[in-house]
């Protein structure tokens, strides 16, 4: 048994799918354990490329056993219409799994999300507006709905009707529109006598592959400094996507986390609102932001683009219990002259070393940065460390030092061939 955790170890999108999919070609198991549509992980798969928003990136291997556990928050709907989105596109033959413990996200769940989003006004967190939060909301408050629940009509007509009675009060207070309840019922029956194909108790199909020595990927969605806890709280997602929420999230023992492969840019982004200390505007962001194509996959936002942050990278290896990293979009940073990265942050005049926790001090932190000369070569073709020019060596080699990680791979473009392993991990 060989069980890898990936993690994203920055604000989301570090491009998780693309690693997940090259390391999927060796795993027997993929397994997304938090968040739901809230994600897009792109895969450049036969040329074409794919956005996968709630399905594991094993899917387009039909050996592999794709689980969506009980951690996630699904949206019936929107990943129905992904599933066939895949089939048109000749991908028939793959394995899914559902957990029966999952949630489901229902429309009254993106209408909340929206509405509270308008209220905080310059506050506002800036979600993917998915629903992700009310539905974990919902969750903890136990008016949520399970897979299980959701795939027996009569069970879901109950429950159906009686979190609805409590969800219109909400709205209607809001000032929002109300839902019907047999719009709702009708409609998510018909998705629900699709999914209940792929339903079962995702926790005992762990266990029989951990006992079959299977290979098991752990896919992460969003990033440490999304994490609900150990994020840039309020300005965060709903979920935890560490490795310490693997276990709860997919029904594990803790024990079967072996390794934790924390995955982040060359450089950082965000999406969203919330701070960003090593954040730039200007010429050098544009530049990044047009050559890593850092629009976001789900809503087409630009993303905010900023200096690689090791102050970040230790706060999540410690909390996610990051042992290996994967260097993502090398290649974006060639034809920077002057490169920068953060390694400590300045509050209040002293020099501090980790993520504080309040808002109001984090929005106040100023980067101290070391400078390195970047390199000019286009290092895209380049397929191993010896081959990179010294300086983005040296670059690779100086996050080694700052962050105490192991780089196991970089990255130099999508393609799967343009990944270069420094050390096997699965
Ligand atoms: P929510 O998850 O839709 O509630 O959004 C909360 C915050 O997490 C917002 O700042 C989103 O932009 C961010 N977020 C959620 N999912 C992702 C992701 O997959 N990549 C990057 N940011 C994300």
């Amino acid at each position: 048994m060989k069980t890898l955790v990936i993690v994203g170890s920055q604000w989301g999108d570090e491009g998780k799918g693309k690693v997940t999919d090259f390391l999927a070609q060796k795993a027997d198991v993929v397994v997304r354990s938090q968040g739901g549509n809230n994600a897009g992980h792109t895969i450049l798969f036969n040329g074409q490329k794919f956005a996968l928003r709630s399905i594991p990136s094993g899917i387009f291997n039909p050996r592999i056993k794709n689980i969506m556990a009980n951690g996630m928050v699904i949206h019936p709907k929107q990943m129905l219409e992904e599933l066939h989105g895949l089939e048109e596109r000749g991908i028939t033959k793959y394995q899914l799994f559902i957990s029966n413990r999952a949630h489901i996200v229902l429309p009254y769940h993106e209408a909340l999300d929206g509405a509270f989003e308008q209220f905080k006004k310059d506050k506002k967190i800036g979600t993917t507006k998915r629903g992700i939060g009310p539905a974990y909301a919902d969750k903890a408050n136990r008016i949520g709905i399970r897979i299980a629940d959701f795939i027996e009509p009569c069970v879901f007509k109950e429950v159906l009707k009686q979190t609805l009675e409590i969800k219109n009060m909400e709205l209607k207070m809001l000032g929002l529109e109300q839902f019907d309840f047999d719009c709702i019922y009708n409609e998510y029956l018909e998705y629900a006598s699709e999914i209940k194909k792929y339903v079962c108790d995702t926790s005992l199909l762990l266990e029989e592959e951990i006992n079959k020595e299977s290979k098991i990927l752990f896919e992460g969605a969003q990033g440490v400094m999304l994490c609900l806890d150990h994020g840039t709280y309020p300005y965060v997602t709903s979920s935890s996507p560490t490795g310490a929420s693997v276990p709860v999230n997919s029904g594990i023992a803790p024990r079967y986390i072996q390794d934790v492969l924390g995955i982040c840019k060359a450089y950082t982004t965000r999406v969203g609102e919330g701070p960003f200390p090593t954040e730039i505007d200007g010429d050098i962001a544009t530049y990044i932001r047009e050559k890593g194509h850092e629009y976001g996959t789900v809503t087409k936002r630009p993303r905010r683009v900023g200096y690689l942050d090791c102050v970040v990278l230790n706060h999540a290896r410690r909390v996610a219990g990051i042992n290996h990293m994967a260097l993502m979009l090398f290649d974006v940073l060639s034809g920077i002259e002057n490169l920068k990265i953060c390694y400590a942050y300045e509050l209040d005049g002293k020099i501090i070393h980790s993520v504080p926790a309040s808002e109001y001090e984090y929005s106040r932190v100023k980067p101290i940065y070391l400078e390195m000369p970047g390199w000019q070569e286009d290092i895209s073709n380049v397929r191993s460390f010896e081959d990179l020019p010294v300086n983005a060596q040296n670059y690779l080699k100086k996050i080694e030092e700052l962050t105490h990680i192991k780089i196991s791979l970089f990255s130099v473009g999508p393609d799967r061939n343009q990944t270069i392993v420094l050390e096997e991990l699965l």
